[in-house]
Parts: C-alpha cells; structure tokens; sequence
C-alpha cells in the first residue's frame, strides 16, 4: 500500500468505504477512477486486530458493488496481497494494459522502474 498525503486523502474521502468491528475502526478500502471503463481499489487495508476475519474480503465486495453501481467495466489494483485479490474473483494481468495507471501515477512513482506489485483485473461487464 502506497502512503498517501492528508489533502490527498481529503479530497478523495467520498471514495472509501470504512469498517468497524463494536463500533471501533479496523480498516478501510477506496475506489479511484482512472478513466471511464477503469477504477482502482486503493488503500485497502486493516488493522492487526482485524486480519483473517473476512473483513478485507467484505470491504472489497463494497468496493466492487459500488464499481458495478457506477457501471465501470472493469476494476483493478497493484497489490503485494495477490492471493487475496485472486480469491475475489481477480486475475493476474500485465501493468503495460494500464496505460491510464501508469501515466498518471507510476511517471511519478519512486519505485516506476523497479516497480514489484502485480497487477490484478476483474471484469464487471
Ligand atoms: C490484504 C488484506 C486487506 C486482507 O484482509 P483480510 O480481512 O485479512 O482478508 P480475508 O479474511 O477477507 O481473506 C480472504 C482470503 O484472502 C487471503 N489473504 C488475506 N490476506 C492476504 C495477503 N496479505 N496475501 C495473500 N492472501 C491473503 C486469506 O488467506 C483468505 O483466503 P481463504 O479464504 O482461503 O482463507 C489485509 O491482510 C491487509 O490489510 N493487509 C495489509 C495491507 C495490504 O497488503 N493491502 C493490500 C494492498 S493493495
């Protein structure tokens, strides 16, 4: 997961679905659109406490569910997590057929050359 600034963060917050557990937050996940066929799941994460409960899995499905509301063909994520995408119904793709990804973030990426994460697509269409 990529850190990402407090103003980005600000201008992005309608775009996240949050999770609680007894009303304390364990993690959240948000979309981002990249182009009119294409959003990104961004920022996926829990807290320790929340792991391994399905939890991940429940804010995915939101994520996806709000994608096929928007009706966005096409989802994806740059992810080190690629067991738990695949176990969402995602497959693993080439980054190259992100065009709009890789020129709007990954130009200004530290790590745009070596760059490890695996690229994962689900079809909503
Ligand atoms: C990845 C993450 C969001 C998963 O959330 P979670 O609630 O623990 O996952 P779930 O309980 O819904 O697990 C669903 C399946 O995915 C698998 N899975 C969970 N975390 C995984 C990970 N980090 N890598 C690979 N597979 C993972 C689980 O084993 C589970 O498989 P099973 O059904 O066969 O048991 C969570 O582990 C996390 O916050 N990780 C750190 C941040 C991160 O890596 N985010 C992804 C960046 S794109």
């Amino acid at each position: 997961m990529l850190p990402r600034s407090r103003q980005a963060l600000t201008r992005q917050i309608d775009q996240f679905v949050i999770a609680e557990i007894g009303g304390t937050f364990v993690g959240c996940g948000s979309l981002f659109r990249l182009g009119n066929d294409l959003v990104e799941v961004r920022s996926i994460g829990l807290r320790e406490e929340g792991k391994g409960k399905g939890v991940g899995t429940m804010i995915l499905e939101k994520l996806v569910e709000e994608a096929r509301r928007q009706r966005i063909p096409k989802i994806m994520a740059l992810t080190y997590a690629t067991d738990f995408f695949l176990k969402n119904g995602f497959a693993v793709v080439e980054k190259e057929i992100f065009p709009e990804k890789v020129w709007t973030d990954c130009v200004n990426c530290k790590k745009q050359h070596a760059c490890d994460e695996i690229a994962v697509l689900k079809r909503l269409d």
